[in-house]
């Protein structure tokens, strides 16, 4: 039961104009930037995905686009896999926490570095709009909630940091090149093709993958801690109304979740029961710098990109545990 993230007629009519259009996809072979491609093609429109399968694979990939193997931090490649597009989707990145503790620099040089050179090709390269996947990561650990945009800058991680240096590099190449370009602040997102074998795994794909293989679950705390766990049917259909919107999109910065926060016990008995399971949870020590509640607050969203959430966390865990039963 895949979720649909074309709604109405005007939906239809709206990301219709996308057919016309040639999209590059940086890391267009891992979990988010897979469905995004994915909803381009099935729009009619031209796919290029650029990965270099560090983290995603090249089965993701939908038939359909063409996939260029290899790393955004390659400036000759970059530029001919943006030769001709009319929009960019960097989703490419260092994206856990840890990894980025453990290397920062390596963390700086994919995620600052390589994303000005996403967007020095792109301007080269006259590409009308980038969507950029930022990060709740932004916010820290006890921000106000339901959280805005206008809560202060919280960095906790060389991820968080590298992040906030993306968007500001989007505002920053807006502003000095004319270029458009609009951060996409995404909070928890799940879904299919979310890999569970990392050791940075999300949440709800490690406790699915735990249940599916007979494992004991792992809670690290009491489980009462909350997130805003968002299908990504809806980062696919903010990205898409991001790319289509009429206003001029200049390096803004918007929340991309449900505005609803679920905690972890209740995340877990709701897969458990999706997959006609009972589940018992090992509860851990809670780990040092973990937030205690999440939530976006998303009227900006709405505001600017006329968003608002196409399935809900039950939606999708349903769909999540539809795609692993086949
Ligand atoms: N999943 C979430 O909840 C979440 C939340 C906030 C932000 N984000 C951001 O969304 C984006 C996508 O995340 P995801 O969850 O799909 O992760 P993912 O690991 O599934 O996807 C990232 C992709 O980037 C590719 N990649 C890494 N380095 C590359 C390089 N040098 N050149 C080309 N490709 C490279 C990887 O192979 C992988 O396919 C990331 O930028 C991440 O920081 C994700």
């Amino acid at each position: 039961m895949a979720i649909d993230v074309i709604q109405t007629q005007a939906d239809g009519e709206r990301f219709g104009s996308l057919r016309a259009s040639r999209a590059l996809i940086t890391g267009g072979a891992g979990f988010i930037g897979s469905h995004i491609a994915e909803a381009l093609v099935s729009l009619g429109a031209e796919v290029r995905v650029l990965d270099d399968l560090s983290g995603g694979h090249r089965a993701n990939v939908p038939s359909g686009a063409t996939f260029i193997h290899g790393s955004i931090l390659d400036e000759a490649l970059l530029a001919s896999a943006m030769a001709g597009c009319t929009h960019v989707f960097h989703q490419a990145a260092m994206v856990s926490v840890p990894a980025s503790v453990n290397d920062p620099a390596g963390c700086v040089r994919l995620n600052v570095a390589g994303t000005e050179g996403v967007l020095r090709a792109a301007r080269a390269a006259g590409v009308r709009r980038v969507m950029f996947a930022a990060s709740a990561a932004a916010y820290g650990n006890e921000p106000p909630m339901p959280t805005p945009e206008t809560a202060p800058v919280d960095v906790r991680s060389p991820y968080a940091m590298s992040k906030v240096a993306g968007e500001l590099l989007m505002a920053t190449y807006a502003r000095c090149y004319g270029l458009s370009t609009v951060s996409l602040r995404y909070f928890n997102i799940f879904g299919p093709r979310q890999d569970p074998k990392s050791p940075y795994a999300a949440v709800i794909s490690a406790f699915l993958d735990a249940l599916q293989h007979g494992r004991t679950p792992r809670i690290f705390g009491d489980g009462g801690q909350t997130r805003d766990f968002t299908p990504v049917a809806n980062v696919v259909r903010a990205n898409l109304l991001a790319a289509t919107s009429a206003k001029p999109l200049a390096g803004e910065v918007v929340n991309i979740g449900t505005g609803r926060r679920t905690d972890l016990l209740t995340t877990l008995h709701a897969i458990a029961s999706a997959l006609g399971m009972q589940a018992t949870p090992q509860f851990e020590p809670v780990r040092a710098g973990d937030v205690r509640h999440s939530v976006a607050d998303i009227s900006a969203a709405k505001a600017l990109l006329d968003y608002s959430p196409v399935a809900t966390f039950d939606e999708g865990i349903a769909a999540l545990v539809a795609s692993v039963k086949g």
